[in-house]
Parts: C-alpha cells; structure tokens; sequence
C-alpha cells in the first residue's frame, strides 16, 4: 500500500500542507521544529486514531484553530481510497470515506496501515509497562481492527469497574454484588485482549529474534515473552507455548478465578489488580531484561527490531504497511544505518524525515521535499 496525496488543514504547524507521494522513497528534509514529524504524525493519526507523541487530541489542533482536517488518498492493490478526519477537541472526530460521513471514525481504520519508528521508541525498551502494551495494542489492531472495539470496551469496563471499587471502598458497608457482574465483564472482554496479545507476541517474536540479529549481530539474542498479571494462575506454561492459539474460555476461566482470588486487595485498595491492563511484554538481550541492563546502542537496536518486527509480521500476512521513518538515522550508527537502509529500500513505500539529507544513506533515493517556513516544496 502506499500514501498517494497527503493534505492536512490546521493539523500541528500547519496552517496548511499539500503533498503528492509516489510509492518508493520520499524524503521530507528541513531543519528541526520545521513540521516534518507533524506532517508523518497526521498520517499516524489516519492509521491509529492517536498521536505517537501526544495522548491526547488537543496539541494536534494548530494554535487558535478550531478543528484540524487531515486528508489522505491510499492505495491499495491498485484501489484508491479516500480518508478525511476532522479532529476536534472535546468532541467526536468525524471522518469521511471517500467523501461519504461514516458513523464511527474507527471505521477508517485498516485503510491505511503504517509502521512508524521514531526517537520517541526509545521508551519501547526503557519506559513503564504502558509503552509496551501500547505498542502490542496498537499492532494488533493495525493487524485486525476490530480490536479497536475490543480494547475500548474493555478500557470502559475497566474504568466502571474501578469506579464501582473505589465506591464501594469509600462506604464500608456497600452492596457488592453488582462487582460479580462486573468481573464477569472484565474477565470477558479482558480475554479477547489476552489471547490477542498472546497470539501476536508468539507470531511477531521470530520476527523480533530476526531483526535485532540483523541490525545488532555482535550483540546476545534479543527475546520477546508476554508477562501476564495472573501470574501463577496463567494458564499456559510460556506464553506463546501455544503457538498462536490461545484459548478465550481457557483465559476467561483463570481471569475470572484470579479476581475472585484478589477480591480482598482490590477491596481494601480500591484498583483493579488483575487483567490485561496490568501486563507487560518482557524484553531480554541473553539472559538479561533489557530494562536497566541494556546498552543506550543496544536499546536502540532492540526498539528498532520491535518496529521492523511488526513490520515484517504485516508484510508476511500479505498487508504491506508503509514505513515511516522520523529522524531516526541521525541517530543510529553505520552498521545499523545500513542494515535500516536495506529493509527500507525494498518496502513499498517509506517516508523518511531527516534534519539533513546526508544523515540518510544514499541507496534510499527518491522524491525529495524541503519543509521550511511552513512550507513544503517538492525539489
Ligand atoms: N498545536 C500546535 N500549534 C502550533 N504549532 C505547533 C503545534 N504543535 C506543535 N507546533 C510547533 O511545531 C513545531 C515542531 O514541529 P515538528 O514537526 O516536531 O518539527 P520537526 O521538523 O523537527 O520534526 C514546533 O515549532 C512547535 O511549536
Ligand atoms: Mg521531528
């Protein structure tokens, strides 16, 4: 697939932007704060729903402005779509297929698949757990996006739930037996996540393994494992034992179990202990966590093999996502530089910022845009 016309309206910087890619290379060159990751955030924004720098839609909305509109033509297998969002804070975005007002924004999801790595990964290896369940939820749904629905449903019974333990926490006395109802929501919902996420670690992590070994060769394996906050009570030996074929029931059954389990805490601390929104995707180089051990160049590597891993997963499903690339290699090494240059020149289409065209390698020719003044001219 790749980004035919990219216009945004408002979006960040921009009062304005129009941009016509081609598949292939494409390079966006300008000194820094000059707009060039907000113009790759827009197309982020068309692909997720979300910001990979900001959590929430306020700072995208250009200073003074009411609304921000992106617009963006994608092809895909030859077919052309057409996707229009209006981001307005406070209220619902609005979003457009092929100039026709569907009913959900979500609906957009899917047309356009990308893979952005940028210097805000770094948090990937060296950042909470939220960072890395974040990046799994986020693959997931660029992989399937009725996990869009999935995950919402599940953040709204999570945020109930919650709400129901810290009232009934508040007065002692409190019926609760609506909280058994909500278990059964939570165990429910929070276990179409679970072996979603699990079946996506055990399809990506070779992938991972694959990729790290690539850019990073002189350094000890990298491993991916899913850390699941049932702890004992997980039941499948490792995760990912079941080679991408976890059981709903099977993880209903343990989360279901285990928030009876921990009913006592959760009463007394008024937080819900146990689910999806616990976990955590555990990163180790050898037999080390990643986390506090890993090198500032080995970091990088590892955060880098995540994104080329999820890449290579979409690739090999037959969805080609395009890669974006946002100041990255200014910041990576020769070798590193080169083994990049390589996935990224034979990708459909890749969208490269650089702060200086010589930071990027010379086989990765193509269309080239300066970005400056708030403006971008095609040269
Ligand atoms: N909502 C906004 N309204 C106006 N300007 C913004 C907004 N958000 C960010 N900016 C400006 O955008 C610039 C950063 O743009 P960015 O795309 O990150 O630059 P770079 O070219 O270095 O990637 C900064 O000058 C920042 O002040
Ligand atoms: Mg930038």
């Amino acid at each position: 697939m790749y980004v035919r016309h990219l216009q945004v309206t408002d979006f960040r910087s921009w009062e304005h932007a129009d941009l016509a890619f081609e598949p292939g290379v494409s390079v966006l060159v300008g000194r820094n704060g000059q707009g060039k990751t907000n113009l790759v955030e827009a197309l982020g924004y068309v692909a997720t729903l979300g910001s990979h720098r900001v959590a929430t839609d306020a700072p995208l909305i250009r200073h003074g402005a009411p609304r921000a509109v992106v617009r963006t033509a994608v092809v895909n297998d030859g077919r052309e779509l057409l996707v229009e969002l209006e981001i307005t804070p406070g209220k619902a975005n609005r979003a457009r297929i092929n100039r026709g007002p569907v009913p959900r924004p979500r609906d957009v999801l899917g047309i356009l698949r990308t893979v952005l790595f940028a210097p805000e990964d770094l948090a990937l290896v060296r950042g909470d757990p939220g960072e890395r369940r974040r990046f799994l939820d986020e693959l997931l749904t660029t992989r399937a996006p009725r996990y869009a629905g999935v995950r919402s449903d599940y953040e709204r019974v999570l945020k109930q739930r919650g709400a129901l333990l810290k009232s009934v926490r508040a007065a002692r006395n409190a019926d609760i037996s609506t909280l058994d109802v909500w278990d059964g929501h939570l165990a429910r919902h929070g276990a179409e996540l679970l072996a979603a996420r699990l079946d996506l670690v055990a399809d990506i992590a070779p992938h991972v393994a694959a990729a790290y070994a690539e850019v990073a060769p002189e350094s000890r394996p990298a491993r991916i494992a899913y850390r699941s906050s049932l702890g004992e009570a997980f039941p499948y030996q490792v995760a990912g034992s079941a080679g991408g074929a976890h059981d709903r029931d099977v993880l209903e059954d343990a989360l279901l179990a285990e928030l009876h389990r921990v009913r006592p805490q959760e009463l007394e601390r008024g937080v819900c202990l146990v689910g999806p929104h616990r976990d955590d995707l555990d990163l180790a180089l050898g037999e080390l966590p990643a986390k506090g051990y890993a090198s500032h160049g080995e970091s990088w590597s590892f955060a880098l093999a995540l994104r080329l891993g999820g890449y290579e997963l979409l690739r090999v499903e037959g969805a080609e996502p395009v890669l974006v690339l946002d100041d990255v290699f200014a910041e990576l090494d020769r070798g590193r530089r080169r083994q990049l240059a390589k996935v990224a020149a034979g990708a459909e289409q890749v969208l490269i910022t650089a702060a200086v065209a010589e930071d990027v390698p010379g086989e990765l020719d193509g269309l080239r845009f300066d970005v400056r003044h708030g403006e971008v001219h095609r040269v």
